[in-house]
Order: structure tokens, then sequence, then C-alpha cells
């Protein structure tokens, strides 16, 4: 699976891989956007597949409102995600990416769904941060997994045309960095029947 975030529509390209049905299993359909964009958006933001050993899971993608453009309630639709799941495959192995600039949103969203879902990990900000834990429900949590791509630079762009921007505010096309990559990464361990967390490791990978 991959999730995705505010940059889905960037490549116009993305509209027609999307268009596939909500019951395929194609590669269309095992790509996410968040669950709480517009209605009649390309796109899906919940999976239910089933692991070779005939594990259910579901993979749900959902954008925080803080500081972001506009989408629906992330919270209510978590809820309304997660009745759907119950309703459809009964997948008990669920995990959440939320996609989300502040911090306080995703630490909420960890503690609002705790004990109903496997793992929820927030994306956005491409900075790891240091605060794995599996929260007492049963619930993996961290705040961002981070960045894979280059970090000498600033969250993946050139340092010096970022500089560039924040010193003189004028505008300039932002290319992509390729100094000192490193791969971020989560791992978590789970009760395959229970779909609770017992394991979170925080992992960076460099060169
Ligand atoms: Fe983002």
């Amino acid at each position: 699976m991959i999730t995705t975030g505010n940059h889905i529509w960037d490549k116009k390209d993305i509209f027609e891989y999307m268009a596939v049905p909500a019951d395929s299993h194609g590669r269309g359909r095992r790509i996410l956007r968040p669950a709480n964009y517009a209605v009649n958006t390309p796109g899906f933001g919940l999976y239910e597949g089933v692991l070779n050993d005939g594990t259910k899971y579901a993979v749900m993608n959902l954008q925080g409102r803080v500081f972001m453009n506009s989408c629906d309630d992330p919270f209510r639709k978590a809820d309304e995600l997660l009745d759907r799941v119950a309703k459809n495959s009964g997948a008990k192995v669920i995990l959440l990416d939320v996609h989300g600039e502040a911090t306080s949103e995703k630490v909420a969203l960890g503690w609002y769904l705790d004990g109903r879902i496997t793992a929820v990990l927030g994306t956005h900000t491409h900075i790891p941060t240091a605060d794995e834990r599996v929260l007492p429900g049963g619930t993996a949590f961290q705040t961002d997994v981070g960045m894979s791509g280059p970090y000498d630079s600033v969250i993946g762009v050139e340092t010096e045309l970022v500089l560039k921007k924040f010193l003189t505010g004028m505008p300039g096309k932002f290319e992509a960095a390729r100094g000192n990559p490193k791969m971020c990464a989560t791992l978590i361990g789970c009760d395959a029947v229970t779909g609770r967390a017992h394991h979170v490791q925080r992992i960076m990978l460099g060169e």
C-alpha cells in the first residue's frame, strides 16, 4: 500500500491512475488519498485486503485540518471508516496514516482511536518524532514517521534555494536535494487476531 497527502494531485496523471472501481485490488486501488477529501474526487482513502496467511487488514489515510487546506473532520471520518471496516471485512489489523502539520492534532487522533486500531502514524512534516509508543489501549502511535530522502536539505529541498527564499521573500523554483539520503520507517508488531499492537520501533537507515 502507498498512502499520500496534500501533494496527491500535483501531477495530473494520477487522476486516471486512481480511477478504478472500489472493489478493485489492482495497483491504482492500492494507493490511497486522504479519505476526508471532498466527495467525488478520484481515488479512495480506505483499502481492505487479506494477507497470504489469511489475516485481514485495512489501511486508512486521513489529512489533518490544522494549518492545512480545509478538508472534512478527520475524527468523525475515522469513526465512519472504522464502522465500514467492521461491516465489510471485519479486519482487526488496521493502520492509519494521518497526514498532518500540527503535532497536537495527530496526538489527539492517536488518543481518540486508542484501542480501536492497530497503529496511528503521522506524516507530512518530514521530521521523525521520538514519541513512538504503544498507547494503553494497544494502539501504536508516532506523531511523524519522518522523511525518506536527502537530509542535507531543508525537508528535501536544496538548502540554498530555501535560504534564498527566507532571506529575500522572492519566488523561486524549488529543486530536490541529493545529499545524505536516509530512509525513515516505523516497524509495528501486533497480535493478528485482536489487532492490538505490542511493539513499535522507530527506524532511520543511513547511506
Ligand atoms: Fe504533505
